[in-house]
């Protein structure tokens, strides 16, 4: 026998359990006569716009909720799924059983999610997506099904959008505010009004190895799990092919462990970059890292120092190829970007974000140490005086 579910009914019921949980009522019943109320209010304002949907938020203090999902009905499209607007509090209650399996296909045949959006949240969301790293090697058509899964939350500050030991329910890409990366109870980086988190429990079915804290008011875009399986650990299975020889070489990388070294290529990024465009920008804020995977690099430097250079023009310092990487020096001494980088000829860089970059590459953080002495002494070369790199 089979129990048909009203259309609507989960999100609804939903709704109202996400703002049980932000506001924490000491009557639940009281509450909801209020939350249901406003609801039908809300509503009948919306005339029939709402077409009859449950999918529209209440507001209480203010505060819109984050469980709309926002206009556009795509009712004549069986294909796609336009699931109950998601939220942070659905935590999954268990995934152990499932196994890490990228090749699997089974993912395939499930149905697509699609959360409806205005053309303003679209702009939003893509400038959002832009310089995602893990976006970076799907190609045209999985970006744009990520794309369409996407759903958007607001967070409020000190609200917990992920806790350590928890299964993983979404992927997180940052619109705007400042988040706390808190492990074991100790804050190791912050996420500042970019980049993205949750992906390693999705990736590797562990659980959440992070607490991440909003430390504002903030703008989130959530991928449901099943979404980022299907398309992001997919993806990783074919970068493993891809990347894992070229990895192998890199000769910064040869101490590590062989599944060390996948974890890097499953977070990693690719971006092309053409003759004369620059990549890294002297005095500006590091948040990346880059090997050359083809092309060459050439790195410049205004020097402060001498004379010759008090127009501030720009001295070639040293160029980097295939396998060499750069703008690790202000990651390792936390400081602004020492020099620039331009593209000379067509160039492939690989491109691993300061958070992957700490987690996986502190055993290598030794090797870059050392070479800040060789930096030194090229620097004094070129300029004939001594600048201190270090932190
Ligand atoms: P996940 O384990 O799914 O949830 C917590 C997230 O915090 C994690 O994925 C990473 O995306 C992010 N994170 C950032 N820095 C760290 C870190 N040093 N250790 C663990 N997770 C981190
Ligand atoms: P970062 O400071 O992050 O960004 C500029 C990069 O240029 C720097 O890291 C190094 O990777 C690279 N670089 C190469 N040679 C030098 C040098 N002599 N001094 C400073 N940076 C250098």
């Amino acid at each position: 026998m089979s129990i048909e579910i009203p259309v609507g009914l989960t999100e609804l019921l939903q709704g109202y359990t996400v703002e049980v949980l932000r506001q924490r009522p000491s009557d639940l019943v009281d509450f909801a006569v209020q939350y249901f109320t406003r609801l039908r209010d809300t509503r009948s304002q919306d005339g029939a716009s709402s077409g009859g949907k449950t999918g529209k938020g209440v507001m209480f203090d203010g505060e819109p909720m984050q469980t709309e999902s926002n206009g556009e009905d795509d009712e004549d499209d069986d294909s796609d799924f336009e699931p109950p607007p998601p939220s942070r509090f659905n935590r999954r209650v268990s995934v152990c059983a499932e196994a890490f399996n990228p090749d699997e296909d089974d993912e395939d045949t499930e149905p697509r999610v699609v959360h409806p959006k205005t053309d303003e949240q679209r702009c939003r969301l893509q400038e959002a997506c832009r310089d995602i790293l893990l976006f970076k090697t799907l190609d045209q058509e999985q970006f744009s099904e990520v794309l369409d899964a996407m759903f958007e939350l607001r967070v409020q500050p000190q609200e917990h959008v992920i806790d350590q030991g928890d299964d993983g329910d979404n992927f997180y890409v940052i619109e705007r505010g400042v988040y706390d990366i808190v492990v074991s109870g100790t804050c190791v980086g912050q996420y500042d009004n970019k980049g993205s988190f949750g992906e390693l429990a999705l990736m590797y079915n562990t659980p959440r190895a992070a607490t991440i804290i909003a430390t504002q008011e903030g703008a989130l875009w959530g991928l449901d799990r099943a979404t980022f399986r299907r398309l992001i650990v997919k993806n990783n299975a074919k970068k493993r092919r891809m990347y894992e020889s070229f990895i192998e070489s890199v000769p910064l990388l040869k101490s590590l462990e062989a599944t060390e070294r996948m974890k890097i290529v499953d977070v990693l990024g690719a971006k092309q970059f053409s003759d004369g465009e620059r990549i890294i920008t002297q005095g500006d804020k590091a948040d990346c890292f880059y090997i050359v995977e083809s092309g060459e690099v050439k790195i410049m430097m205004k020097s402060k120092t001498k004379a010759d250079h008090a127009d501030n023009a720009e001295v070639e310092i040293t160029r980097c190829n295939r396998g060499q990487y750069f703008g690790e020096l202000a990651l390792v001494t936390n400081k602004p970007r020492a020099a620039s980088a331009y593209a000379v000829g067509n160039v492939k860089c690989l491109v691993i974000d300061i958070q992957a970059f700490e987690r996986l590459l502190g055993s290598c953080k030794e090797i870059m140490k050392r070479n800040i002495a060789h930096y030194e002494e090229q620097l004094v070369a070129l300029f004939g005086s001594s600048m201190d790199l270090r932190d």
